[in-house]
């Protein structure tokens, strides 16, 4: 199966260049979120930071995508194409999705975050999806079930009265940008697959306060929640290992 199991210290380094890459880009476009900015301006600071590092965007390569980053307002929860006509306001909130190649290795990083101030509501789906996505990192341990990652988010989701989008999943990541195993959100019960040490996974959990899905815009990319209910995203890419996963696309500490 085409995964990526890391071998040996120089797919390591490889892989962490690329994690440094993205998480960068989304550092500094995360950095620049604020009323006014419209998302085509965002992107163009993503495909700086990107180009600085020798990195090419995935989505471009891989699928085509029309932006270097991915960039998804409100109701949008993934894939949507910045615009010079999409200006962001106050109380909104934008997910920032972030994905590069560097040297014949893949990262993806992503994060959602607030425009000005947001109501309740919204930073309360903020911090829970954040909190999700941590809880799901670390029940991501080598000699585990797969599903136990899906059972982390439904659980923290269930705790802060949210929902998990059952119909967009994580991936495994390293020399493509999504390759074998899928990571779903959700516990599937009838799943068997073991986690090992070295196996690169992409973990990024979608929360709702509206039904448990998305659906496909009609400019072919985006997708978003069917009812306009707003969503949030985080996602890391993470090394197995037998204790906490190692982050490959963590903020820089400051
Ligand atoms: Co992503
Ligand atoms: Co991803």
């Amino acid at each position: 199966m085409a995964h990526v199991t890391i071998d040996d210290d120089r797919d390591l380094d490889g892989l962490r260049r690329a994690g440094r890459a993205v998480a960068d880009a989304c550092d500094e476009m995360l950095a620049a979120v604020a009323p006014g900015i419209t998302t085509a301006r965002l992107d163009e600071i993503g495909g700086e930071v990107l180009a600085r590092h020798g990195a090419r965007s995935a989505p471009m390569l891989t699928y085509g995508f029309p932006g270097q980053t991915c960039i998804s307002v409100n109701a949008d929860a993934a894939h949507g194409i910045p615009s010079a006509g999409t200006v962001l306001r106050g109380g909104d909130l934008v997910n920032i999705d972030v994905s590069a190649e560097l040297d014949g290795y893949w990262a993806d990083t992503g994060a959602s975050t607030a425009v000005g101030s947001v109501d309740p509501a919204r930073q309360h789906l903020l911090a829970a999806t954040r909190r999700a996505q941590s809880e799901a990192m670390n029940a991501a341990r080598a000699g585990k079930p797969l599903r136990h990652v899906g059972r982390a988010v439904e659980r923290c989701a269930r705790r802060h009265g949210l929902q998990v989008v059952a119909n967009l999943a994580g991936h495994g990541i390293g020399r493509g940008l999504h390759e074998w195993p899928s990571v779903p959100s959700v516990e599937d019960r009838s799943d068997r697959t073991m986690l090992h040490e070295g196996l690169v996974l992409a973990i990024e959990p979608f929360l709702t306060t509206g039904p448990p899905f998305v659906v496909d815009a009609d400019d072919g990319w985006t997708l978003r929640t069917p009812l306009g209910d707003p969503i949030a995203q985080f996602e890391h890419t993470v090394v197995v290992t037998a204790g906490r996963p190692i982050v490959l696309t963590a903020p820089l500490a400051v």
